[in-house]
């Protein structure tokens, strides 16, 4: 009896030191700090729209909420861009290409995809005021000074240029003591888009050389020609050693150069790949069997909390279109999949199959403790049997 009155005092004493206890100083400003660098949110405004090429516009953002500032980030990273077509809620993510030296606002280049949902859409619909939802900035792709050393290969296709613009506008503003060599891969010399800045930067900057490569080019063009060979990225680089490379492009792209780089014996550890978004056409990537039928429906059985009951609802899904696409063609009110890179790196749509068999392309890493609890990406994963999906934990 007597230990039990001394624990009661006991606690109260604590509880009433805990009380009296102030809050440190710091807590407010450092709770307001990560929010301002981790928003979970962002709201974007267009303030200015601007064609770079025929199927590419440069869209400018300032924030929506004069009392929410846009969110630092690191050049080359990208934002999950939020947008709503038709009543389906949809992102995808789109590389910045503004300088992160100031954050007044944010530039997004993008382009039209043939037979896209969400550039298209940008492209044809967007104009100056209308605001768009967008996550915190985000990836992996962004110089690390211990790891990456001081001479850099940039090796773009097509839009991939995107990330590259906002990396070397870094290394220019800062004047950074880095030597960069971008090889810039297009189809013929009007698809190279922001050449004019490319070669502002390069002017100003001994320390930046570009070179262009184009597959199709017209008669005119004295510059290279062809794919982004070993032989090409050999002559404009020289010696390998102490070399850093970042590839963007599509994912034919990075399995073109994966094996020239493979080839010219540089090790994987110094390559930082971007991969972006799903493949064009899913039935051509390595290990998708010949035997699907891409226009095959499967069913899909997916269950989920709304307003503290769980609901199931079954739909059926294309074996060609990612499970995310599916499910968000749904337009469950109050059900959103997190998500962001929508390749299968950022693990933000991390989702639990109860059972059913998906397809994953080679190249995506999912970490062994989620497949052996069976959860997968939806973002990147494409239905080959009927599925079961419990989305009641998220
Ligand atoms: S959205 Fe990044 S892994 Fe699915």
């Amino acid at each position: 009896m007597e230990d039990i009155k001394k624990y009661q005092k006991a606690e109260k004493t604590k509880k009433t030191r805990e009380e009296l206890q102030a809050i440190p100083w710091y807590y407010d400003g450092l709770e307001k700090l990560c929010d301002r660098i981790h928003p979970k949110k962002q709201y974007l405004k267009i303030s200015d729209i601007k064609e770079v090429s025929p199927d590419t516009k440069l869209f400018r953002f300032v924030s929506a909420k004069s009392n929410q500032p846009l969110a630092s980030f690191r050049a080359g990273q990208y934002i999950g861009f939020i947008v709503e077509i038709n009543g389906v809620r949809t992102s995808r993510p789109y590389s910045l290409v503004s300088s992160p030296n100031q954050v007044a606002y944010y530039e997004l280049g993008i382009r039209k995809k043939e037979g896209g949902f969400v550039s298209p859409y940008l492209i044809n619909n967007a104009k100056i005021g209308d605001i768009f939802e967008a996550t915190d900035p985000m990836g992996n792709l962004y110089y690390n000074s211990i790891f990456h050393g001081k001479d850099l290969v940039f090796i773009a296709g097509g839009c991939g240029i995107t990330p590259f613009i906002s990396m070397l506008r870094d290394v220019s503003e800062r004047l950074l003591p880095l030597k960069i060599n971008l090889i810039f891969g297009c189809l013929t010399e009007k698809d190279i888009i922001f050449r004019d800045l490319l070669e502002e930067l390069q002017s100003r900057r001994p320390n930046i050389q570009i070179n262009y490569v184009l597959s199709e080019p017209e008669s005119d063009w004295k510059g290279e020609c062809g794919f982004i060979t070993k032989e090409i990225i050999q002559k404009f680089i020289g010696s390998i050693k102490q070399k850093y490379f970042y590839i963007v492009g599509n994912r034919p792209m990075y399995q073109f150069i994966d094996q020239e780089l493979a080839a010219m014996g540089i090790p994987r550890h110094r390559i930082l790949y971007e991969a972006f978004g799903v493949p064009d056409d899913i039935t051509k990537v390595m290990g998708w069997s010949s035997d699907i039928d891409p226009s095959k429906k499967v069913k899909v059985t997916l269950k989920y909390r709304q307003l503290n009951t769980e609901k199931t609802i079954e739909f059926e899904a294309y074996c060609a279109e990612p499970l995310l696409n599916s499910i968000e063609r749904q337009k469950l009110t109050n059900l959103e999949i997190n998500n962001g890179c929508r390749s299968g790196e950022c693990a933000l749509c991390r989702t639990k199959m109860d059972n059913g068999k998906v397809f994953i392309p080679p190249n995506v890493t999912i970490r062994e403790i989620d497949s052996d609890y069976g959860f997968i990406h939806p973002c990147i994963s494409y239905p080959l049997t009927d599925l079961h999906i419990d989305l009641t934990s998220i």
